[in-house]
């Protein structure tokens, strides 16, 4: 699944200001690539993730995802979209409190109509492989922030998405577990060819990343635009 987006503009009304999140973005990400955005706080990074996850409209240009434009999908077929095929990992985690770990990682299981045994059996492969298994039954509110973490990249896993948006995936984790979790996405890359784009400060990220994106002031530095190797 490739996305692009077609000179992009995002606008936010916050009273009498117009904030410009993004400026005339223009960015393909193709199937199989692993891309690090980094820009520093307020320069457009968590925008464009959610344009790109089409999650929300922009005020210009266009949005593509597998040469569609997404103003021309329906809300089925966008919500579909993003059920089946896009893992989002988002900064607040927007885990379910009095869900347990379980039902937090199944939910998009349920939500794919996948049958009770098989749910069980995917959720528990995934919790192992964050290292919670032991965690399962407890609710995410129980959790520490690393913890909590390792729930949303499970959730975001677990469906088995074509690309994986992360937003500061490795933020409020050990460097231990930051570690391990990059080193599964890395795999998920490499063997699945799933289709990973990071928003992230980490220079364990950006070192592992095969592509480098810069932003600032919601511009998209320009010299970066060919995908790399
Ligand atoms: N919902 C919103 N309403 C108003 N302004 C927003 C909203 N979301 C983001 N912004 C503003 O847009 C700019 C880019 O924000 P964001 O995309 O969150 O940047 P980053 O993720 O790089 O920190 C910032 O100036 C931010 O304050
Ligand atoms: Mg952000």
């Amino acid at each position: 699944m490739s996305i692009k987006l077609k000179s992009v503009g995002k606008t936010y009304q916050l009273g009498q200001t117009t904030v410009h999140a993004l400026r005339d973005a223009t960015l393909e990400i193709a199937q199989g690539e692993f891309v690090a955005l980094v820009g520093p706080s307020g320069s457009g990074k968590s925008t464009m993730l959610q344009l790109m996850g089409a999650l929300d409209q922009p005020s210009s240009g266009e949005v593509w995802v597998d040469d569609q434009p997404v103003n021309q999908m329906s809300d089925h077929e966008l919500a579909k979209i993003r059920r089946n095929r896009i893992g989002f990992i988002f900064q607040s985690f927007n885990l379910i409190p009095v869900l347990s770990v379980f039902g937090n990682v199944e939910l998009p299981l349920v939500l794919q109509r996948v049958p009770r045994q098989e749910r069980h059996d995917r959720v528990y492969a995934m919790l192992e492989r964050v290292g919670l298994t032991e965690r399962a039954l407890h609710k995410t509110e129980e959790l520490s922030g690393g913890q909590r973490q390792r729930v949303a990249i499970a959730r975001a896993l677990v469906t088995n998405p074509t690309i994986v948006l992360s937003d500061e995936p490795t933020a409020n984790l050990d460097s231990k577990t930051g570690e391990e979790i990059l080193a599964l996405m890395q795999r998920l890359n490499e063997e699945q060819h799933v289709t990973l784009l990071f928003a992230t400060h980490d220079a364990k990220i950006v070192k592992h990343a095969k592509r480098v994106v810069s932003i600032l002031d919601g511009r998209i530095n320009n010299d970066q635009l060919t995908a790399g190797a």
